[in-house]
């Protein structure tokens, strides 16, 4: 749908409540479900170092069009979120809306990174159409937990490990200054190998992982398993080809999704 006239307003103007209806908006249809909860939606925001009233809310009269959230570290910018509703997709708003955010961005950046899935055509058009390119994949892999088996000895909860996450190449949302943000982020270790994760009632994820093989990753997630109670461990945006990444392929996790990193340059 074309919008008759478009009204620009931010994130800043609306409350969590307004924040959480946009985003579950615009990720309407997505490639997969996606909805996020108000307490998922606060802490994505601190966590990520969104600039509110630098992201945009686009509205025609009283209906949402589009929006996007803009994280900013330093010299870099972030594209932590972004889409339009979907009637009103496919009519020029998508590529508009990415001009308007990287015009925002190259007052305070030099460049805008950004992670879509692999399958996500109309996005990666978007963005290569912007300029944007590629720069590296990264895979999350998920393992099944069935059998839980007592915490192995040499396992030991630790203050989350940062330092493995300077030593590696980690995307936005695993970056120093996102895990320190977050009040549940631990640690695990079993000699030098070692984890940072997240844990639900469910689900624990990994964010950040220093394993050389995979007999190492075999010990961490069943100790993470064992700690946690979860069935299911997620490892989230890993290189493809590291050794974390590589270590999950050979014991067997599934891949659960794959995002390109894709980069522009202001
Ligand atoms: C991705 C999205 C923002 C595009 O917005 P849009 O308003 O429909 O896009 P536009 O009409 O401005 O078109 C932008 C480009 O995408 C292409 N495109 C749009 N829909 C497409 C489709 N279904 N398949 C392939 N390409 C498509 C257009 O051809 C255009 O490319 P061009 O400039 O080379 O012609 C929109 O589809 C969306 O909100 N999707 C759901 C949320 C999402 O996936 N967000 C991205 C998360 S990383």
């Amino acid at each position: 749908m074309h919008a008759r006239s478009l009204r620009y307003l931010s994130f800043a103007d609306v409350d969590l409540f307004g924040a959480t209806a946009a985003l579950n908006r615009i990720y309407e249809n997505y490639v997969f479900p996606f909805t996020m909860s108000e307490a998922q939606t606060a802490l994505h925001l601190t966590a990520n170092d969104i600039d509110l009233g630098a992201s945009p809310l686009w509205y025609d009269g009283d209906e949402l069009v589009a929006a996007a959230l803009i994280g900013i570290r330093a010299d870099r910018a972030w594209i932590g979120g972004f889409g339009v509703v979907p009637e009103y997709r496919g009519a020029g708003h998508g590529r508009a809306l990415l001009a308007q955010v990287i015009a925002k961005c190259r007052m305070r950046a030099t460049h805008v990174q950004l992670e879509v899935l692999v399958q996500n055509a109309p996005a990666i058009a978007t963005y290569a159409g912007a300029g944007f390119c590629a720069e590296r994949k990264l895979l999350s892999h998920s393992l099944d937990v069935t059998t839980v088996l007592g915490v192995p000895p040499a396992i030991e909860e630790i203050e989350p490990p940062l330092g493995i996450v300077d030593a590696g190449a980690p995307s936005w949302q695993c970056e120093r200054e996102s895990l320190q943000r977050q009040p549940n982020v631990r640690g695990l270790r079993r000699g030098r190998a070692a984890l940072i994760f997240r844990s639900g009632a469910t689900v624990a994820q990994i964010l950040a992982a220093s394993v050389a093989d995979a007999a190492e990753l075999a010990e961490l997630s069943s100790g993470l398993a064992a700690v946690t109670g979860v069935r299911k461990v997620l490892m989230f945006n890993q290189q493809e080809g590291s050794e974390a990444a590589r270590a999950a392929e050979e014991s067997g996790w599934q891949l659960a999704f794959a995002q390109h990193e894709m980069r522009v340059t202001l």
